[in-house]
């Protein structure tokens, strides 16, 4: 049996990932493919009760270090206990976030050493990454203010404009390293054009990659 496809979904807040995965796992489904969802961090039960520790660690100062530590954990309990076994039973699955979003938020959005950050990846992961990686892009101001609409409010949320134009960035410069498993969605324009995008790129994929 062909092993699944992996396809990440990344992008700074605000830029509509929840509502373009439903629809890109749609139209999986709708050519027949076995699809399942899930996300980062999180994703198993052990690896959401880290992400709870991710969002809300209360009054102890946590470092970037043992954040760093903590998003990889949950990300080997991901991989291990749920990601490997589905794509090694023929299954697709679309993760919303997973390293993409540690090299840009903990590498270009605090500053973390990125070697550090590879280190843990290739440990981790062995070499995996994602088959497809749709980065859906939008400027900060615009992904702030949809977020903001939404009235969202964790720690990550609440960081400073500069924070996400850092992360940003650090999507479009690991896409431009990446072109072979980037797809670069502009959301700053409205819901039937970006899901107009999405279908086209993912129809190519699909045939590409069919079972
Ligand atoms: P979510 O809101 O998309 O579910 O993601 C939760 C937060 O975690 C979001 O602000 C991005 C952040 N995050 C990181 O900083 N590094 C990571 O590796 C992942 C997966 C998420």
């Amino acid at each position: 049996m062909a092993r699944g496809q992996f396809i990440t979904v990344e992008g700074i807040e605000g830029t509509g990932k929840s509502t373009h995965i439903d629809y890109l796992t749609g139209l999986i489904r709708a050519n027949g493919i076995d699809v399942e969802t899930t996300r980062e961090p999180g994703g198993t039960p052990m690896a959401e009760k880290i992400r709870a520790l991710l969002l809300d660690h209360g009054q102890e100062p946590v470092t970037g270090d043992v954040e760093l530590l903590l998003f990889f954990a949950a990300r080997s309990l991901h991989l291990h206990n749920r990601i490997l076994p589905a794509l090694d039973e023929g299954r697709w699955v679309v993760c919303d976030r997973f390293t993409d979003a540690t090299r840009a938020y903990q590498g270009s959005g605090r500053g973390l050493d990125s070697e550090k950050i590879e280190q843990l990846a290739s440990w981790v992961q062995g070499g995996l990454e994602p088959d497809l990686t749709l980065l859906l892009d939008a400027p900060a101001e615009i992904g702030m203010a949809r977020a903001a609409t939404r009235g969202e409010g964790d720690r990550m949320d609440n960081e400073e404009l500069a924070f996400y134009q850092r992360v940003r960035n650090g999507y479009l410069a690991l896409a431009a390293a990446h072109p072979e498993r980037f797809v670069i969605v502009d959301a700053s324009r409205s819901l039937a054009e970006v899901q107009a995008s999405i279908g086209d790129r993912l129809d190519r994929f699909i045939s590409d990659n069919k079972p």
